[in-house]
């Protein structure tokens, strides 16, 4: 095929030309930039921000019998080691975390960890491979300020190991941060424009969580760290989260090197490292409609840097990696999938939007052939392609050009993109909007962005579909927030950290009549770039993350904050209520404030248990830990809710198909049933009357990268109850369109109160459709 063979060839150019990272010098120097012999590589490594102490300095203090060897193998060659029960090395130090670093190999043994005389960890460095350089501990959210570290032999060891060793290679220290301004920037407040009747006001109840628990509060706390970095995060499972980040160094590691990909624990906060071969870095992600998980796209092997045998990751650009589903809260047999020489894309792809259409396929959109910053013409990748892959227009598997991604230039990588109840696809990107039609490859285009906001990468914004409902017949309307009004075409060192961000919110009902009315415009309190908008179960829209100031990206702008090109994080989150009539639809009353910048590379979703997760922040190309650092801590956000008697489903079939009934076991603690006499879970359910208090939802929590929430949507079911207020009749959604395919979450909400969710495999939980000739190519 010579369209094939043209395409490998650009591919081979593609991946020649070395990639621009503004200078810096992230990478630890076991390998020469650009070299591509192999080299050791460890995990030992100073990030910026961070002191290094070789196990020789006089400040670490040893007591016991300890010996000194030498080897090149040894950070500066040095090595302190002891197998005496009790032998011990404290050390003082000002900083905020601290990491450990020795060898490991089968006569290790079981040493115990105090910070501030406070005991931490046992830390086992037995292994069966000898390895050196390894990080053995590692505690990076200790509070400002002066600490001790005090490692003792334990003299315990596994069964098989042959000794009691422990070592002392080198430590580093998380050096205080400066202070992280908490200012906040005014918006000057601008004219609103109030929409006419909008479809939401309609039928939604507008709930006032407040006064369903005057005593209640929004609270948010910080627990837990991720180990890798959280730049995408997808909730698998009613007790965890994938983490897929970048080949970077991360504290966690896997086999001897840093992963970049984990299982974050929402029960239990542990997180466990997953394995993966090629450069997931800017990739994006969708359930099948079979379960299974699919991470798209990524990065070469950034050879400027590290070379491949560094960390020993293959090129990502064309990955299809494949995470079979993983529901059980056992999971030590999920693994990452990779077969590079059978399932790839057929074209390179660097922040791709990757989303589940309607018949339960991957829809694979847009982004650039290789990894850089702003897209432009000659890295474009103006095309969309499937997962299996499709026969479209004659495509026959091969992507399928989008005029609308030239047209959009140059802002225009992560697409928003959202599948519509009629099967088509709404795609912003840039500062314009179009309605795809995927079967017949033809683009409807919307009218522009109003004010000249663009919303995608790297002027970022968010995007969500608002609540789908049977009682207007699902008519859809999208909601765009934030991003910016630079000019796209700028380079780099005519655009400021300090550039203001936009805090319009664009909203438009994508039906005819809609599309006619035009985008209705609302100002949020406050400007964001990079923000994150978050569906909950009561169809309210948590809007988090981000900053004031700035673009998305780091090492690009004039004036960048350590490497960030954003500043003034906006560190208090609000709630946009849909249903509110405009004017009054955004909310910060009780909302707390953080203290945790949340710039490029951050995440937030809603959990099964439903409050909302928010991780990661990291401009950078590799681990920082100056400001803005690589922030591995995680915030949990709880709305009032939490805190009350809640509903809850006390059982649901694992599947329900298209068009059927599904009948749930709930059971609504005493204070909700009390205020609920009178009849009123009575339902018709063709229409809810307004004073209808009890809903049934069906959510796709989504793939959230780059404030892009790939699939993310809430489709209220129609429902009604049995008169023992214990079993509830469901109708399923009726079709893919409606909702396409593949897993979800349901929650039962009373009173503006949900349940947890409960996941259900929505349809017959097949494979999507593949097309063999397609597949061949
Ligand atoms: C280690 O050996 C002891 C004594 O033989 C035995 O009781 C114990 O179960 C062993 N532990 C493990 C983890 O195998
Ligand atoms: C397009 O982007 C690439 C990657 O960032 C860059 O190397 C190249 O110089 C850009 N080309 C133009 C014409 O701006
Ligand atoms: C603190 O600020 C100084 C000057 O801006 C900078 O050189 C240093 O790296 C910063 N340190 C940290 C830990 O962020
Ligand atoms: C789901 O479908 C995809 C694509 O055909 C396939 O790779 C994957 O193995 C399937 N998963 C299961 C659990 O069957």
């Amino acid at each position: 095929m010579s369209a094939v063979r043209s395409f490998l060839l650009l591919y081979t150019l593609v991946v020649l030309i070395t990639l621009s990272f503004a200078a810096e010098s992230a990478w630890n120097g076991h390998t020469t930039p650009g070299s591509t012999k192999p080299s050791r590589f460890t995990p030992y490594y100073v990030a910026p921000g961070t002191k290094s102490y070789d196990s020789s300095s006089r400040l670490l203090h040893y007591s016991g019998n300890w010996k000194e060897l030498y080897s090149s193998g040894y950070v500066r060659n040095t090595l302190k080691t002891t197998s005496q029960a009790g032998a011990s090395m404290s050390f003082s130090f000002t900083g905020t975390g601290v990491e450990w670093f020795g060898s490991t190999d089968r006569w290790h043994g079981v040493a115990r960890v105090y910070i501030d005389g406070k005991l931490i960890q046992h830390v086992d460095a037995w292994s069966s491979k000898t390895r050196r350089q390894q990080r053995l501990f590692w505690n990076f959210d200790l509070a400002p300020g002066r600490h001790t570290l005090k490692i003792v032999n334990s003299g315990e060891k596994r069964n098989k190991s042959k000794g009691t060793k422990l070592d002392v290679d080198a430590l580093v220290v998380t050096l205080t941060p400066n202070s992280t301004s908490t200012e906040q920037i005014e918006v000057p407040q601008q004219d609103i424009t109030v929409s006419p009747q909008s479809f939401q006001e309609d039928y939604a109840p507008s709930f006032d969580l407040a006064a369903s628990f005057p005593s209640a509060q929004w609270v948010l706390n910080q627990q837990g760290t991720t180990g890798v970095h959280a730049m995408q995060l997808s909730i698998i499972s009613e007790t965890h989260a994938i983490i897929v980040d970048k080949v970077e160094h991360n504290p966690l590691t896997i086999s001897g090197h840093p992963a970049w990909a984990a299982l974050y624990n929402l029960k239990t906060n542990d997180v466990t490292p997953l394995a993966m071969q090629s450069n997931s870095f800017c990739a994006g992600g969708t359930f099948l409609s079979n379960g299974t998980l699919i991470n798209v796209g990524g990065n070469p092997v950034v050879e400027d840097y590290t070379a491949a045998a560094d960390f020993g990751d293959v090129d990502g650009l064309q990955a299809i990696r494949i995470f079979e589903p993983c529901d059980s809260d056992d999971i030590s047999d999920c693994a990452m999938y990779e077969n590079h020489d059978r399932i790839r894309m057929a074209s390179p792809r660097w922040y791709n939007t990757v989303l589940r259409i309607s018949d339960g396929s991957a829809m694979i959109v847009g982004g650039s052939q290789k990894g850089g910053w702003m897209n432009n013409a000659t890295t474009n990748n103006p095309t969309v392609e499937y997962f299996p892959p499709k026969d479209i227009a004659g495509s026959n598997g091969l992507p399928v050009h989008l005029p609308f991604l030239v047209d959009t230039l140059n802002s225009n990588l992560f697409p928003i993109a959202f599948s519509l109840p009629d099967g088509n696809i709404f795609i912003a990107a840039n500062n314009d909007a179009m309605i795809y039609n995927w079967q017949t490859n033809t683009e409807r285009r919307l009218p522009s962005i109003p004010n000249g906001v663009r919303v995608t990468y790297p002027m970022t914004g968010t995007g969500v579909l608002l609540p789908l409902t049977p009682e207007n017949n699902y008519a859809p309307e999208i909601l765009l927030c934030g991003g910016s009004t630079v000019d796209d075409q700028k380079p780099g060192y005519e655009i400021s950290s300090q550039d203001p961000a936009s805090a319009q919110c664009s909203r438009m009902v994508l039906t005819d009549d809609g599309i006619a009315a035009g985008w209705q415009v609302e100002q949020m309190p406050e400007a964001r770039t990079m923000p994150d908008a978050v569906l909950l179960p009561t169809g309210q829209i948590l809007i988090v993350n981000g900053a004031g100031t700035g673009i998305s990206g780091y090492g690009n702008v004039v004036d960048q904050v350590g490497a960030s090109n954003a500043d003034n994080p906006v560190f208090t989150p609000v709630l946009y209520d849909p249903a509110a009539p405009a004017g009054q639809r955004f909310s910060r009353d009780g909302m707390p404030t953080s203290d945790i910048p949340r710039l490029y590379h951050s995440i937030a979703t809603l959990t099964p248990s439903g409050d909302v997760m928010i991780a990661g922040s990291n401009p950078n190309l590799d681990r920082s830990e100056v400001k803005y650092g690589t922030e591995y801590r995680v915030e949990w956000l709880s709305p009032p809710y939490m805190a009350g008697d809640r509903p809850s489903i006390v059982s649901a079939p694992k599947k329900i198909e298209f068009g059927t009934t599904a009948q749930l076991q709930i059971q609504l603690p005493a204070s909700l049933q009390n205020a609920n006499v009178q009849g009123k879970f009575e339902l018709a359910s063709d229409r809810m009357p307004l004073f209808m208090r009890l809903l049934v939802v069906l959510m796709d929590l989504g793939y959230v990268t780059h404030a892009v929430h790939a699939n993310s949507r809430l489709v209220r079911l129609a429902s009604s109850m049995a008169g023992d207020q214990q079993t509830l009749t469901v109708a399923a959604p009726p079709d893919g369109n409606i909702y396409p395919p593949g897993p979800g979450w349901l929650y039962v909400v009373v009173n503006g109160i949900p349940s947890t969710g409960v996941k259900v495999m929505i349809g017959d939980g097949s494979a999507p459709p593949s097309n063999e000739a397609a597949l061949q190519k």
